[in-house]
Formats: structure tokens, sequence, C-alpha cells
């Protein structure tokens, strides 16, 4: 048995899918730390809280743990989801899927027509995740990461 359908055994989780806070960021950075080797600062958060134009979610358990969180903002008719990220013993059960269906929702509601975002071309679960939604593959940014160096994959889901 492989790890995914390990993880699937044991269920969607049961969180809710709230604005992200500056409450939040000590665990999203924590979370951010664990999953890239470019973390983001806590000033690209901030930034995005403060932006009226950004839909920025945080997972959060009944506990008030932060289990996972994503970011996207607006530029007129289309958006870009620029962060999404869960903690990783929290993988594989529905998290990831819950804060896209939530963050399309809410581009429904601000009139978004379309969604883009960026991938390392070797993130197969996050590839993968995003086909499923939909996204189609329209172009790579050649070197756009670093450590390790690596194209990125561009993707688009008209919404
Ligand atoms: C990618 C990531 C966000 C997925 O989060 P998750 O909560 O585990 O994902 P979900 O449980 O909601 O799974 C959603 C889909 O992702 C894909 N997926 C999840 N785990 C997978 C795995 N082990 N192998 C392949 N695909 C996988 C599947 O398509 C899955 O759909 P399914 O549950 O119907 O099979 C998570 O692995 C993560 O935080 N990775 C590090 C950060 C990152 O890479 N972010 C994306 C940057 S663009």
């Amino acid at each position: 048995m492989n790890g995914r359908k390990n993880a699937s055994s044991r269920g969607e989780l049961r969180v809710k899918y709230v604005p992200l806070a500056a409450t939040h960021l000590d665990e999203v950075l924590a979370i951010e730390r664990a999953a890239f080797t470019t973390p983001w600062r806590v000033e690209d958060f901030r930034n995005l809280i403060e932006n009226p134009d950004a839909i920025n979610l945080a997972a959060v358990e009944s506990s008030g743990r932060v289990v996972g969180y994503s970011c996207a903002w607006r530029v007129v008719e289309c958006a870009e989801l620029g962060n999404l990220a869960v903690l990783p013993e929290r993988r594989g059960r529905g998290v990831a899927r819950g804060l896209l269906d939530t963050t399309l929702k809410a581009c429904r509601r601000k009139r978004v027509e379309v969604l883009f975002l960026e991938v390392r071309e070797s993130n197969e679960r996050a590839v993968e995740l995003y086909e499923r939604y939909g996204f189609s593959r329209i172009g790579l940014r050649r070197a756009y990461y670093s450590d390790p160096v690596e194209d990125a994959l561009i993707m688009k889901l008209i919404i």
C-alpha cells in the first residue's frame, strides 16, 4: 500500500476555512518553512492580509490548530494563486481540496474569470491536484525557482 492510500484511509479532516489573520501567522510560517526551501517571509503574508483584493484562507481544526493555508489575489478579472500548503502530518485528507474549493467560491463572488498559478515541474502531488480541478498547463517559466533551480509550470483555470 502506498502512502496515499494510507492517508486517504484516515478520511477527510474536519476543518473550518476562515480568512487568514495575523494571529495565524506563527503556525503558517512553521508550515511554510516545512513545505518550501525558499519560504515566504512574514511580511509577504502581512501584505496580503492587508490587501482587499486578496483571498487568504486558513484551514483550522476545532482545537484552533492551523493545518493549512492558501493565498490568492485578484487583478481585474484574473487572479493568481500564490501559495498553498498543508501541515505535513495532515496531508492526504482533503485540506488542499477544501482550500481550493473555498478559494474558487470566493473568486466567483469577486467575478474572477481566470485563475493562474506557478508550480515546480517536479511537484507531482500539486500538479495532480490542480489538473483534477481542471487547470491546464499553458507554459513554462525557465529557472523560476531556486534551491534547487527548476522551471515552473504555468497553469490556468477558467472559472
Ligand atoms: C500539495 C499539497 C498542498 C496537497 O495537500 P493535501 O491536503 O495533502 O491534498 P488533498 O488531501 O486535498 O488531496 C487533493 C488531491 O491532491 C492530490 N494528492 C494528494 N496527495 C497525493 C499523493 N500522495 N500523491 C499524488 N497525488 C496526491 C490528489 O489529486 C488528491 O486528490 P484525491 O484526494 O481525490 O486523490 C500538500 O502536499 C503540500 O502542502 N505540499 C507542500 C507545499 C506545496 O507543494 N504546495 C503547492 C505549491 S504550488
